[in-house]
């Protein structure tokens, strides 16, 4: 069988990322430029300066990948491109260069929902075995997905308010921490004790997931401290917030893998690089017989890559764009492909 390489291209938030993929397995080639020292000033991502970034890094990025790889535009059987969601000025910078290659090119264009991406960074290390549950953690999302083969999504559970990346974020800002702070406060409670008394968030029957009153509790007790002249432990508070998040998260995952009676879980999004949720799932799964995909931490956060591999899939299940594809700031997983 012909081998079929795609090219990738993401670009929802901060970073502008091209790859080429080989058969949605392999990865020739990745660049990625990342904005994280110029959003760090403001402590978060400024969609409008973002998006001029991305208009200036996009063409280096792609060729560079293309050179990397040893490949031209030419040898590229389709694009596959982040269309949402994402800040919307920056999806539309992404979208463009690939809608300009894919109709001056004459090449397929292959819509990519960014979380698809997310699950499907994992295809580049493992197998998938279905049925499988995809436990997504990042800046934006906080899902349970079911899937019963390729480029199916099926939503189970979800955050009710803050995504649990957003709220290692507000809970960095408040402490006085850069951004992005998911991995400092990661760092920080390597080195400390859980101490404070934080809330357990929805702690239900529920597949569901909540952060903003944790993220509240924390913000509260930052303000009495220091209205008390008391210093906080940064390290024991990081500590203590990041076992209330771990806590929740393996205890539903863990739950509804019974409940659909279902052996495999995928890890997927920026906050599955975080160690001590790693370790615990590990841990979880080994003791309960469960095949646990965990991405390298390349593959964690935002990459052209995990875009690339799934698009492959996407365009197996037949999904296909013309060029009046436009971005989307808020599209769904579940109306995705088969
Ligand atoms: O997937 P991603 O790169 O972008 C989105 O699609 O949102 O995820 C970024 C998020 C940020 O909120 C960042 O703080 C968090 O992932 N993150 C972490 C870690 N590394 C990145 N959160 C906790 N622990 C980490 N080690
Ligand atoms: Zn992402």
């Amino acid at each position: 069988m012909k081998d079929v390489y795609i090219l990738g291209i993401e670009s929802s938030c901060d970073e502008t990322s091209a790859s080429i993929i080989k058969n949605g397995i392999e990865e020739i080639s990745t660049v990625v430029a990342t904005q994280m020292d110029i959003h760090k000033v403001y402590g978060g991502v400024v969609p409008e300066i973002a998006s001029r970034n991305h208009v200036e890094n996009i063409t280096l990025v792609i060729e560079e990948a293309l050179s990397k790889a040893n490949l031209k535009i030419d040898d590229i059987d389709a694009i596959g491109v982040t269309y949402g969601p994402g800040l919307i000025g920056s999806l539309l910078i992404g979208l463009q260069a690939a809608k300009t290659i894919s109709f001056l090119y004459d090449k397929p264009l292959i819509p990519v929902h960014h979380i698809a991406g997310h699950i499907y960074a994992n295809r580049l290390v493992s197998e998938f075995e279905f049925p499988l549950i995809a436990l997504v953690v990042s800046g934006g999302h906080t899902d349970l997905i079911y899937m019963d083969r390729d480029y199916s999504f099926k939503k189970i559970g979800g955050t009710l308010d803050d995504a649990v990346g957003e709220a290692y974020d507000k809970v960095a800002k408040i402490m006085g921490l850069d951004y992005p702070g998911g991995p400092i406060i990661d760092d920080l409670s390597l080195k400390g004790e859980d101490t404070y008394d934080l809330p357990i968030p929805l702690d239900d029957d529920s597949n569901n997931f909540s952060f903003s009153g944790l993220k509240s509790a924390v913000v509260n007790l930052v303000h009495n401290e220091k209205q008390r002249g008391n210093i906080i432990n940064e390290a024991n508070l990081s500590k203590s917030f990041q076992e209330r998040v771990i806590h929740i998260l393996t205890k539903k995952t863990m739950r509804v893998l019974k409940k659909y009676n279902v052996s495999t879980l995928l890890l997927a999004g920026g906050v599955s690089a975080n160690s001590g949720l790693r370790d615990k799932f590990i841990k979880l799964c080994s003791d309960n017989n469960i095949n646990l995909v965990i991405p390298p931490l390349k593959y964690c956060t935002d990459n052209a890559a995990m875009i690339g591999a799934a698009a492959y899939y996407a365009y197996q299940s037949g999904l296909q764009s013309d060029l009046l594809l436009n971005a989307s700031a808020t599209s769904s997983l579940e109306k995705e492909g088969a």
